[in-house]
């Protein structure tokens, strides 16, 4: 929890956040104070991270008047569904003490009496405060067994440094013999759809997100919206919402959801993410089996990974292997020494990956990942050994099977072939 909580108060009325620091007098400084008009905007903090509590004044019209027309305690269920584990404190005068009283039963953390702010704010805002808000957790229970897929998280120590080009070719990798399912949760901009172009057609995870709560998608539709890559047999892709149209964002509970659904079908499931503190991210590594951390070898890389794992290490990702991708995208003339990375990072190195500058090109121009392309290059061989290197780590519960049309047959043929000196 923070050193100086965040209070983000739900209100329309300006002058409730004046009355709210003069009740904390002396003790207003040991807290932020934020105020945002409704419960719209203020998901859209909370998922940006950083707010500890949540006052929601159900006294004022703060949200929508449909919603509340509708039941007024409906925007304490929007927070509770789409920002689960978020503590709110019902403010409320004496006149809606009951409807209060009812939203303490149904979740709230607390509910405060504008009429006795003076006796009860401080109180109640460091007890609660005091709980850390978890993230929601992936929903296992779709297959009869409950085990699912294992959830390998990659992310970049910074942006731009070749996270998804190494998703992409690891996941294409151990799809030689296991089923992947590719995801990526880039809330904008991903670059997957760039990378393997599929049809105009093809649904995403904004399509899913618009016709359906998260909780909600059926596991056919969830199914449809896989795009199969060609020429990998066992590797599918959802796509990051690629329409603007499509506003439905990416929070916690509809990422883990989506992940819920995936490690249902798939024996691994590959995530792509962004650099970011998000809580989005939090509850991603947080229900993730490993996080393969990418970093270049020059010193602001290594530094940004540092910041990272620090902040990893302060979430509650207990189960979570953690690990670092080396990768080289140029051949520099002094690279940072790998114990120099080691020292600084303490994590195991899953893999080093050499530039592969032309064979890259390549692959963004057939669209297809580099291991599919030249599989006896010093990159694709790399990609193999740290898919490879994951799975022994992570393994996944079924047995593997071998498809013989993908890139691990192609892998096998040309391994032998450079033992057997014919290369
Ligand atoms: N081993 C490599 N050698 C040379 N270039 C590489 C290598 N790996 C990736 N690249 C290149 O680096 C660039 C960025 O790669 P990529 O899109 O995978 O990065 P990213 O970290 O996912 O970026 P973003 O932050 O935009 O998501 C691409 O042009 C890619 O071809
Ligand atoms: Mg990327």
């Amino acid at each position: 929890m923070a050193q100086h909580p965040t209070v983000l108060l739900i209100d329309e009325d300006t002058a409730t956040i004046d009355s709210i620091r003069r009740a904390l007098g002396d003790q207003a400084s040991h807290f932020k104070l934020r105020r945002v008009a409704d419960v719209p905007t203020a998901l859209a903090r909370i998922w940006g991270g950083g707010i500890d509590v949540v006052l929601l004044n159900l006294a004022a019209s703060a949200n929508p008047v449909e919603i509340v027309a509708e039941n007024p305690l409906a925007p304490l269920r929007a927070l509770q569904e789409k920002a689960q584990g978020i503590a709110v404190v019902v403010l409320c005068d004496y006149a809606g003490e009951g409807l209060a009283r009812t939203a303490v039963q149904q979740g709230a953390a607390a509910y405060l009496l504008r009429e006795a702010f003076e006796a009860d704010l401080l109180k109640v805002l460091r007890s609660v405060s005091g709980k850390a808000a978890p993230s929601p957790a992936i929903p296992r229970s779709l297959t009869p067994s409950g085990k699912g897929g294992k959830i390998i998280a990659f992310i970049g120590a910074k942006g731009g440094g070749g996270t998804t080009t190494v998703a992409l070719n690891v996941a294409a990798a151990l799809a030689g013999r296991r089923r992947v399912i590719l995801v990526e949760l880039h809330p904008e901009l991903g670059s997957l759809p760039l990378y393997f172009q599929p049809h105009r057609s093809a649904r995403d995870i904004g399509d899913l997100l618009a016709a359906h709560r998260a909780q909600d998608i059926p596991l056919r539709e969830f199914e449809s919206s896989l795009w199969p890559v060609k020429n990998v047999p066992g590797l599918q892709v959802l796509y990051g919402s690629r329409n603007e149209q499509n506003s439905v964002p990416l929070d916690p509970v509809n990422a883990t959801h989506i992940l819920g659904l995936a490690s249902e079908i798939a024996d691994y499931v590959i995530v792509d993410l962004p650099a970011s503190f998000s809580e989005t991210n939090r509850a991603v590594l947080e229900n993730s089996d490993c996080l393969a951390l990418v970093v270049e070898r020059d010193p602001i890389s290594v530094q940004s990974a540092r910041l990272i794992l620090n902040r990893v290490d302060s979430w509650k990702a207990g189960k979570l292997t953690i690990g670092a991708v080396i990768l080289n995208r140029a051949a520099l003339v002094s690279p940072m020494p790998f114990s120099e990375i080691a020292a600084d990072l303490h994590i195991r190195t899953l893999g080093v990956i050499p530039p592969a500058t032309d064979l890259c090109a390549a692959a963004q121009h057939a669209h297809a990942p580099m291991v599919t392309l030249d599989t006896e290059s010093l990159a694709s061989v790399a990609m193999h050994d740290l898919a490879r290197e994951i799975e022994e780590l992570i393994p996944s519960a079924g047995p593997a099977e071998r498809m013989e049309d993908g890139p691990l047959a192609a892998y096998h043929a040309s391994q032998k072939m450079t033992r057997a000196g014919v290369r």
